[in-house]
């Protein structure tokens, strides 16, 4: 029988724009199953991002300050190459809903075909935040809802100085 590998270090990728309560709750429930969590930010020039890469991270920076094993960095590129650099053997991703299933099989098997030994492991979202987007938040605060259960406080206010500064 295989031995369990000493230690797992996976890495939780994601566009985080912004990151929302549905990420943290991965975070937290991650950080537990693993040595160490690598959160990477992709660095994606096709999408238009309301917050720079920089920002982003600043704010993962400041939400997972408690983690003790968690990092916060970014990549480009293949995810592969990038589990290769860190030395890393999972990727972690959220499954809220059945409509994210073909995306995450398609890019898991695509990951598993380019790099056989790195691992794609899902958690399923909590019941409580299983329809939260980053992308529904920012339509939400664009539209003058409360987002205070979505996101964390220093996101919320990253947002209202972001919207308000495009809006004026
Ligand atoms: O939060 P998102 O936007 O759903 O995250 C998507 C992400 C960053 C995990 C995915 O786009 C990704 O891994 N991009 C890097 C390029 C890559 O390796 N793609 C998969 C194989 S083609």
């Amino acid at each position: 029988m295989n031995q369990k590998p000493a230690h797992v270090v996976a890495i939780y990728p994601g566009s985080f724009d912004p990151i929302t309560f549905g990420h943290l709750d991965l975070i937290e429930r991650g950080s537990k199953l693993v040595e160490r969590l690598i959160v990477a930010v992709l660095q994606n020039s096709e999408k238009q991002p309301l917050f720079s890469v920089q920002e982003r991270m600043e704010m993962l920076c400041e939400v997972v300050a408690p983690y003790r094993n968690v990092e916060v960095d970014s990549f480009q590129g293949l995810l592969v190459d990038y589990s290769r650099q860190r030395n890393a053997n999972l990727i972690i991703r959220g499954i809220r809903a059945i409509s994210d299933y073909e995306f995450e099989l398609q890019m898991a098997l695509m990951n598993r075909r380019l790099r056989p030994e790195l691992e794609t492991a899902f958690l399923m979202a909590s019941e409580a935040h299983s329809f939260v987007s980053s992308r529904l938040v920012k339509d939400l605060f664009r539209l003058g809802g409360d987002i205070s259960g979505f996101v964390p406080p220093n996101v919320e206010r990253r947002l209202k100085e972001r919207i308000e500064l495009k809006e004026t």
